[in-house]
């Protein structure tokens, strides 16, 4: 049997919608009486922006509930206060751990020693992923999704503990630490990558699967987000790129709807922009299906984010949950 529940952790680069796949892989993985924990380390509040409701305290709050009636939990994880927990836990610490906050020793603990905040992080994921019902075996989420840092940092963020487990020789710390590279390390834990079809995404993207890959960490899919559909007909983009679809050709077109001819020009114009940004999205599409992982597209949704495009969302992310199984 398994030590933790399915964890999915989602990465990729910065602004390409990590925050935003992240929540609505949690919808898609709350199925029927489903409960998934949404955490997000990056203490930005992107999640209770992105659903509307007020800052997450340092606690599971639920946000949402799927269309199939499942559940959706959410926390910000926030390293001062895991760090407590942590020594509260340990030590019983109880009011002396909170007297160490007010001199600022948890600060310094978690501003100073590099890595000691990914520790803490990447800590409570796991308590999380771990966590079970009672005395029973059962865990308390079905599954845990976390809106994990950038590209750039993904695999130290999710290896930190390698590190700590080497510089622990024996005790508690090496114990706990070596359990948390196991979980990392197991089936259970899948990274998915996000990204939009332009270079220097992808190229991280690339990048990012080597190098996961190489810390032994599992990659799940490749979501493609901020798809644009194309706008235009086959015989169009032949006649604009053959030089038949111009101004003269536009104007009279125009004149007999009402609208100005005038605007003939930029229209054309338009009508080639979008077609270079269609091959450049096109060439970067190629890439992508020959990276070696499988990907899911996400269509560029006009009208904002709210929870009913979450849900929009969601049901394209369908094979990362059947993945997970
Ligand atoms: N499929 C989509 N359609 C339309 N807008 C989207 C889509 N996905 C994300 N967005 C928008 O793009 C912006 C960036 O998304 P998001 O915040 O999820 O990215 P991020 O990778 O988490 O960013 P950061 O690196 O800043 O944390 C947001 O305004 C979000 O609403
Ligand atoms: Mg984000």
């Amino acid at each position: 049997m398994a030590n933790s529940t399915p964890l999915h952790v989602v990465t990729g680069k910065g602004g390409t919608g990590k925050t935003t796949v992240a929540a609505a892989l949690a919808l898609a993985l709350a199925g029927r009486g489903r409960k998934v924990l949404l955490c997000e380390v990056e203490g930005r509040q992107g999640i209770a922006q992105l659903f509307d409701v007020p800052p997450l305290p340092y606690e599971e709050r639920r946000i949402a509930t799927s269309d199939e009636g499942g559940h959706v939990h959410a926390l910000a994880i926030d390293p001062e206060a895991a760090l407590l927990e942590y020594l509260q836990m340990y030590y019983r610490l109880g009011r002396a751990g909170r007297a160490l906050d007010k001199f600022g020793v948890i600060d310094f603990a978690t501003t100073i020693a590099p890595g000691v905040r990914d520790v803490l992080l990447t800590g409570k994921v796991y308590e999380a992923a771990r966590r079970r019902r009672g005395k029973s075996s059962e865990f308390v989420y079905d599954a845990v999704v976390v809106d994990a840092p950038p590209t750039g940092r993904i695999a130290r963020f999710l290896g930190v503990n390698d590190d700590v487990a080497g510089l622990a020789k024996v005790g508690p710390i090496k114990t706990q630490s070596e359990s948390i590279m196991t979980m990392m390390r197991s089936p259970q834990t899948t990274v998915h990558l996000v990204t939009v079809l332009e270079e220097m995404p992808v190229q991280e993207t690339l990048d990012g699967i080597d190098e996961l890959t190489r810390e032994g960490l599992r990659v799940g899919h490749v979501v493609v987000n901020l798809v644009r559909p194309s706008l235009l007909s086959d015989d169009t983009i032949e006649a604009l790129e053959g030089g038949r679809l111009d101004a003269k050709a536009v104007a009279p077109v125009l004149e007999r709807a009402g609208l100005p001819a005038a605007a003939a020009a930029t229209l054309v114009a338009d009508g080639h922009g979008h077609v270079e940004r269609q091959r450049l999205q096109t060439a970067q599409q190629a890439i992508i299906e020959d990276c070696g992982r499988p990907h899911v597209a996400l269509p560029l949704l006009t009208g904002g984010i709210d929870v009913g495009a979450l849900q929009d969302l969601a049901v394209e992310l369908a094979p990362l949950v059947e993945d997970a199984r």
